[in-house]
């Protein structure tokens, strides 16, 4: 039974004029642990849609806090938001964002499998990268996202939510090369979407790399 409902039934016992609640056996009012995720990062989201720690909150429109499955066992991280993004406060819905679908589309995983968020969370003006300090700012918030969806997998999307998380700072080639424990959580880097729309020879590499996710995320229990 969820809050709702439960929320639903107690209004219309109050509202029916009846102030008491007598059980003949404890109740099981057991909650699913996918509604708690999904309420604490919509609390989360609510309470830092405001966040003014950086100067990117000056610019930005609408802050891009993450959407997918809060009980996702993948959970894909890019580098920031874009104009469509900042402009609908959702992450990856613009050109790089439709590809990233097709991208998930094409090893049997739709949006909705999957959680999705960036390193910063607040579009930096005309898509440059996010400064050190911005990212300082904003990931302690991706740090408590992660630790509220405990994925099973994490892909890194493009070179700078590598260095970002990984403190590394290799080439994206070398980056491929192995798989990263990032919060002791397997960790696959490849190419962002957007490189890949301004560069499609590299799409056969990012094949590859989606290949090993979805044989590491089919064999996940
Ligand atoms: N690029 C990103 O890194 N993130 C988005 O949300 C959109 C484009």
């Amino acid at each position: 039974m969820n809050k709702k409902v439960i929320k639903q039934y107690l209004e219309y016992l109050e509202l029916t004029g009846i102030r008491d609640i007598f059980f003949e056996h404890k109740p099981n009012f057991s909650i699913d642990p996918k509604e708690v995720k999904s309420q604490k990062l919509k609390n989360l989201e609510n309470t830092y849609k405001s966040c003014n720690k950086c100067e990117l909150s000056k610019s930005r429109n609408k802050f891009c806090y993450g959407n997918g499955n809060p009980n996702a066992k993948l959970m894909l991280i890019g580098e920031g938001p874009g104009a469509d993004e900042d402009r609908t406060g959702k992450v990856f819905v613009g050109r790089a964002g439709q590809l990233l679908t097709r991208m998930l589309k094409a090893i049997d995983l739709q949006r909705d499998d999957v959680y999705i968020t960036n390193i910063v969370k607040c579009r930096p003006p005309n898509n440059r990268n996010p400064l050190q300090k911005e990212k300082e700012s904003c990931i302690p918030y991706l740090e408590e996202q992660i630790s509220i969806i405990q994925p099973k997998l994490i892909l890194l999307l493009g070179k700078v939510a590598a260095i970002s998380l990984l403190n590394k700072n290799n080439p994206l080639k070398k980056f491929r090369k192995t798989t990263h424990k990032y919060k002791n959580i397997k960790t696959y880097v490849s190419y962002h979407p957007a490189a890949l729309l301004r560069n499609p020879k590299w799409k056969k590499f990012a094949w590859v790399d989606l290949q090993k996710i979805q044989i590491d995320y089919n064999n996940l229990s």
